[in-house]
């Protein structure tokens, strides 16, 4: 399951906004930092503590191997952005690292700081309060898949540039532009015609947008298509290393827990997802991808060798 499907919530549409994309309201969390409403909205529910070892326990697991395999090892300076209620940071600042994390809604900092992460503060992708070259790693595990916009995206990017030391790492995590596609037919939500037409929208365009806020329908974003990103994040002064399936062909699996909770099946299933990982032609059929990435010369500010 790709995104977050707590099929308890209430109804939200009544006190959200119908918007597109271009159109985005926007809230002042602090004197400078204006966020999107809806993202704000989103989070607030207070689903991002417990997303990770419920219904993304797969996306968790994967996510950690493939940030062990392609970190260089502690101690390194690590800038988590949007690193939601501390997911990563958290066990990557127990390994060593000396982690910042920034994310703009409030909650997840708040929870972040409450489970240890010390470096924790308002922020957002697109304008980053750093210094040039700061930071070893550069994390954008969520923000790009919230910046509906190319241009925002690319603006993330070019400060993910900006931060990150000339030798370091930008890693990055984007939803895959079929996600919707598998989800719905796993979920059976794809026999509702009103999930069928945002489907057809996400196809077309790769702007998902749920106006009607269906709770478990996720909230707008960009669902990258997998031919893309390479341009996408070239376009930005950073150069793609690595394209990886983060969860791989498992959209189907309807019995994920019963393989994750037996260690010998998890492995097997680790191993099959390693296996095809970076072909190409399965690459789209992953909820989420995971970019690895080098900042290119020429996003050194001039002056600076
Ligand atoms: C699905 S969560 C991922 C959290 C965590 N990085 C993880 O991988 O589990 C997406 C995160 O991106 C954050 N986010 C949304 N828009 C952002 C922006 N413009 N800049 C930085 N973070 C943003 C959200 O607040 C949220 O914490």
């Amino acid at each position: 399951m790709w995104w977050f499907p707590d099929l308890g919530d209430q109804v939200l549409g009544a006190i959200w906004p119908r918007r597109m994309p271009s159109a985005v309201h926007t809230v002042f969390v602090s004197d400078e930092l204006a966020v999107d409403a809806e993202v704000l909205a989103y989070y607030d529910q207070g689903r991002e503590r417990t997303r990770l070892e419920r219904t993304s326990r797969l996306e968790f697991l994967r996510t950690s191997e493939l940030l062990e395999r392609f970190l260089p090892a502690a101690p390194t300076t690590v800038l988590d952005i949007g690193g939601g209620a501390g997911a990563y940071a958290l066990p990557l600042a127990r390994a060593g690292h000396d982690v910042t994390l920034i994310d703009p809604v409030p909650l997840h900092v708040e929870q972040a700081r409450e489970a240890g992460v010390q470096a924790a503060a308002i922020g957002d992708a697109r304008s980053l309060q750093f210094d040039d070259h700061t930071f070893d790693v550069v994390l954008l595990l969520g923000p790009l898949y919230h910046l509906p916009d190319r241009d925002e995206r690319l603006a993330a990017l070019r400060e993910a540039a900006r931060v990150v030391r000339p030798s370091g790492l930008i890693v990055a995590s984007v939803i895959s532009r079929f996600a919707s596609t598998l989800d719905g037919i796993q979920t059976g939500f794809l026999i509702d015609e009103r999930f069928e037409a945002i489907v057809r929208h996400d196809l077309a365009t790769g702007q998902h947008v749920n106006p009607q806020r269906v709770p478990g329908w996720f909230t707008t974003a960009y669902f990258h298509h997998p031919a893309e990103i390479e341009d996408e994040f070239n376009d930005a002064s950073c150069l793609v290393q690595e394209l990886l399936a983060i969860e791989g062909p498992t959209s189907g699996l309807h019995d994920l827990d019963v393989w994750l909770d037996d260690a010998e099946r998890t492995a097997i299933l680790l191993r099959a997802i390693r296996r095809v990982e970076s072909e190409p032609s399965l690459l789209g059929s992953s909820s989420h991808l995971f970019v690895v990435a080098t900042p290119t010369p020429s996003s050194a500010p001039s002056g600076i060798s």
